[in-house]
This record gives C-alpha cells, sequence and structure tokens, in this order.
C-alpha cells in the first residue's frame, strides 16, 4: 500500500519499469522522489492516467533544437532568452525532463554559442524552465578558435558531456563529400566556388590544429572529469582514438565496423531518433534500426526533432523483436543517464527523482499529456 504521506499517486496507468511494463498499476511520489509503486488499483484519490503509459521523463544527450528557436532564418537572431523558454517548452512536452544542450564550441562561420549559455543560466536562474538542463560542449577539434572557447566554457558547473568532432570534408559523416555540399546547398545557399574555398579551408585547418587540439581538449575533458563522447565514428582507427581518449559515448557511428569496435569496447553507442523514425540517416550512414538488430543500440537522441526521441523509442519493438518496451524505453531513460553518470534518475524506482511523464498514443502517435519534474506539474 502506499504511504499515506504521499503527495501525488498517478494510478490506472500502464507503468514502464527499466526491465518490465506493469500493465495495470500505479505510483506514488513523496518529496520529489519516486516512494512506492505496484499493481493493481491505486488508493482512492489518486490521479487517474485512464490506462496511459507512465514512464521515467526522457533524458536527452544532444541535442542542437535550440538553433532552431533562436536563429529561425540564416541572419536572423531571437532574444536568446525567449529563445531558451520556447525550446524548452518544446522539450519538455516532447516528454523530455533533462537535457543537454548542444553547444558549438569551434567554428569558422562567425557564430558562438556563448550567448545561449549565458541565456540557459538565466532562464534556470528565473525558474523559467521547466526541464533540468545541462551542457554538452561539441567541440569541434580543427577549428583554430576552439580552445579558446573551450576554456571559456569548461569551468561552468552545468558541463556534463564533451564531444570531439571533426566535420572536415571527406571523411566520417561526410566521408561522401557530396553529401557535405548538399547539406551546405540546403543550409545556406552557398555556390560551389565558395564551398570550394571553404572546403579547402576546412582541410588546411584540420592538417594544422587537430592534432595539438585534440590532445588539450581530452585533457581538459579528464581532469574538469566530464565525460567525453565520440562523433561520427567510421574506421577502425577512430574507434582506437575512442577507446584511447576513455569516450563513455560514441554518437552516430557511421560504419557496422566501427560501431562493432566500439560496443566490444564497451562504449555506448547512440544514435539519432529521426533516424529510427525516418527508417536511415540522413548523410545516407548506417540505419540505427541495423545496429539495433544486432544489439548494438544502447541510447537514443533527439537530435533535431525533440518528440522524435519518444516516437523513436515507442516504435522500435516493431522494428526489432527482441526488444521489448522497456528495453526501448531504457535507450532513451536508463541508459543516457547511466552514460554521463546521473545515478539519480533515469527509471522508475523507489528513491529516484520522481521526473515522469504520462503519454496517450493514438493512431501510432504518442502525445505527452502531463510532465512531472522532482514531482511537480511543469506540463
Ligand atoms: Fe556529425
Amino acid at each position: 500500500m502506499t504511504s499515506p504521506r504521499s503527495e501525488t499517486v498517478i494510478g490506472n496507468a500502464r507503468i514502464v519499469l527499466a526491465d518490465r511494463v506493469i500493465e495495470h498499476g500505479w505510483v506514488a511520489v513523496t518529496g520529489g522522489r519516486i516512494a512506492e509503486f505496484g499493481e493493481g488499483d491505486a488508493p482512492a484519490g489518486s490521479e487517474d492516467a485512464a490506462g496511459d503509459l507512465i514512464m521515467p521523463g526522457l533524458i536527452e544527450l544532444h541535442t542542437d533544437h535550440l538553433e532552431a528557436h533562436y536563429q529561425p532564418r540564416p541572419k536572423v537572431f531571437w532574444d536568446p532568452l525567449a529563445a531558451v523558454v520556447s525550446y524548452d517548452a518544446q522539450l519538455a512536452t516532447s516528454g523530455i525532463t533533462t537535457v543537454l544542450d548542444s553547444l558549438r564550441v569551434g567554428s569558422d562561420e562567425g557564430v558562438t554559442d556563448g550567448r545561449l549559455a549565458e541565456a540557459i543560466t538565466a532562464a534556470r536562474e528565473a525558474g523559467l524552465l521547466r526541464s533540468d538542463h545541462f551542457l554538452h560542449l561539441r567541440c569541434e577539434i580543427p577549428m583554430p578558435n576552439v580552445l579558446d572557447q573551450m576554456h571559456e566554457l569548461i569551468g561552468r558547473p552545468d558541463v556534463r558531456l564533451m564531444s570531439l568532432m571533426d566535420h572536415t570534408p571527406g571523411q566520417r559523416q561526410f566521408r561522401d563529400e557530396g553529401k557535405l555540399r548538399e547539406y551546405y546547398r540546403g543550409k545556406g545557399g552557398s555556390s560551389d566556388a565558395e564551398l570550394d574555398v571553404m572546403f579547402a579551408r576546412r582541410t588546411a585547418y584540420q592538417k594544422v590544429h587537430a592534432a595539438d587540439n585534440l590532445r588539450e581538449i581530452v585533457t581538459q575533458a579528464h581532469a574538469h572529469e566530464i565525460p567525453l563522447a565520440s562523433h561520427d565514428d567510421t574506421t577502425g582507427e577512430n574507434v582506437i582514438d575512442a577507446i584511447r581518449d576513455r569516450v563513455s559515448v560514441a554518437e552516430f557511428p557511421t560504419t557496422i565496423e566501427a560501431a562493432r569496435g566500439l560496443h566490444e569496447a564497451g562504449i555506448g553507442i547512440l544514435m539519432g531518433a529521426p533516424n529510427v523514425v525516418r527508417g536511415g540517416s540522413h548523410s545516407g550512414n548506417i540505419a540505427a534500426v541495423d545496429l539495433a538488430r544486432e544489439g548494438m543500440l544502447d541510447i537514443l537522441s533527439s537530435d533535431y526533432i525533440p518528440s522524435s526521441l519518444l516516437m523513436a523509442a515507442l516504435q522500435l519493438p516493431g522494428h526489432v523483436p527482441a526488444i521489448d518496451l522497456a528495453s526501448a524505453v531504457r535507450t532513451v531513460t536508463k541508459a543516457p543517464a547511466e552514460a554521463i553518470g546521473l545515478a539519480d534518475r533515469g527509471e522508475i524506482a523507489a528513491g529516484k527523482r520522481a521526473d515522469l511523464i504520462r503519454v496517450h498514443v493514438a493512431r501510432d502517435v504518442p502525445v505527452v499529456r502531463s510532465v512531472w519534474r522532482e514531482g511537480e506539474r511543469v506540463a
């Protein structure tokens, strides 16, 4: 039975635990933590979930969706604080209760995300945010300004992940250089001649700066005890580097060979949720579902579409019969929490944070009906 001091009891729900689903049960919350859960009818006075799913709030490690709110059109910048607040609202209503906001560190496009880091702090301090926000520093290793920008941000207490990126044309995500051309043409309408100049500059940057920058960034991350992610691993050499740099997560490996090497080394493999929903990668690399079939998909990330995270997790069992609902939900809750050392959340278990979502599914589209953060309704 539930403790009489429970502030909230949610009943008549399908409860998604880390290892199984209770088809008809309840969850009780006390002091912002999960107090108890059980099977059967909840006591009178509980909130009726009408048979909907109750699951842990989703944990998002890599989203750049803030950019869509901050720079809604090329050259148009929205007020950064207002951008953070509207972005946060979209995350919460997508079921995401913990998010690592990806900020670009190192760029030759004149864009710096320093203002956004400040806006996230300001929004948090003013109590404007529904989700719990941390930072993910996406370090573009070959860029001449990456170290300066990294040093500016790394001392902040909310930095929770740093990724080692190299988007130099002709390798990793853009091993097929034509895909990178397509990407930039779509983004800013650059001409081929302009792209030739930019690509030559990027290749030169990599030759001159990449090795030294990488060493310094890895050293700093280890010194600050910030988990590291590799990004777009493609070759056996990339895997060896990831192991050497002691990364805990590998984001978007592009080949099955790289994924296998990373998996065997015990590195968590993160793939894009949009890739699951769309049935493939926008860059033409391996499909997340193929990795899932091989038992090598550990974590999903919404990447550029917040609502894809929940959709992909719920669709995964339909694509891969060996993955049940509890396992699929783990890829967006417990697994990402563990990968970055957040031990207080990510599953419905006594003592964990009461970050919970209620999800109704109709016509194969999940709708987030309610969101609780530490037991408080935030959406
Ligand atoms: Fe990438």
